[in-house]
């Protein structure tokens, strides 16, 4: 299966990622994560990456690029992926076709996560992290049961650095801008699909798996028994 979730910030990608990852067995390539990481280990890359997360604008795609090209070569990539917060512009999806046409893995399905953006200042300022297990809650929606720590695995809960008010404005109005066209780059390939994500996690999980196996599970099957 090669995914890739599309969706404002704060429409529910990371959560709705690991739950296919455990159902699919495939992995998830969060390019925010991957950024993350090199901010946190100080590396020339996360240098160059920090000012732009900071300030809710893109980081330059030969950075990105980049790190997905080294993702997608790791062995686990081979069964298929999901990749979430990549492509984020048009240039972004034209070089990711490239990529997958070279390694003969076109891309199967772009699944766009639709939720109002009235709803994803209040998910995003109250989102809280486990810094161990990499479990997602929020304090409206979906608190720990003890506070700031996380009921999977007790790590300590983290509030991003850029899920403030100011940065997550910027964040959408980037989104609108560079990112909500995709959609269009989709529809053309015949490759998109919406799911509705407000409502239960659960029940937008299902109807998520319903669309994916409508739409994969089918082509698997021409294709074993040719
Ligand atoms: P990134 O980490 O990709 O952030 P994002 O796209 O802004 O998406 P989020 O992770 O904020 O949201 P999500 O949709 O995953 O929501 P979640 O499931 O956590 O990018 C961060 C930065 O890195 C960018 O600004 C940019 O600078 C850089 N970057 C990353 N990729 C890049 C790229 N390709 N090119 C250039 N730069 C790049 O859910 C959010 C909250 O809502 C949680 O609290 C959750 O519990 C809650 N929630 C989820 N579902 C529901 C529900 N159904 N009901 C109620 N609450 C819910």
């Amino acid at each position: 299966m090669r995914i890739v979730l599309l969706g404002a910030p704060g429409s529910g990608k990371g959560t709705q990622a690991k739950l296919l990852v455990e159902k699919y067995k495939i992995p998830q390539m969060s390019t925010g994560d991957l950024l993350r990481a090199e901010v946190a280990a100080g590396t020339d890359l996360g240098k160059k990456a920090k000012a732009a997360m900071d300030s809710g604008q893109l980081v330059t795609d030969d950075i990105v690029l980049g790190m997905i090209q080294a993702r997608l070569a790791k062995p686990d990539a081979k069964n298929g992926f999901i990749l979430d917060g990549f492509p984020r512009n048009i240039p972004q999806a034209q070089a990711l076709d490239a990529m997958l046409a070279r390694l003969g893995q076109p891309l199967q399905l772009a699944l766009l996560v639709d939720v109002d953006t009235d709803v994803l200042m209040k998910r995003l300022t109250g989102r809280r992290t486990c810094g161990s297990c990499g479990a997602i809650y929020n304090i409206h929606f979906s608190a720990p049961k003890t506070s700031n720590k996380c009921d999977k695995c007790g790590g300590s809960l983290t509030h991003r650095s850029d899920d403030n008010e100011q940065t997550v404005g910027k964040r959408l109005a980037v989104y609108q801008q560079q990112t909500a066209p995709l959609a269009n780059y989709y529809k053309a390939q015949g490759k998109l699909r919406t799911v509705r994500g407000v409502g239960t996690v659960s029940a937008i999980f299902k109807n998520a798996t319903d669309i994916i196996e409508s739409q994969i599970r089918p082509l698997a099957d021409v294709m074993s028994k040719i």
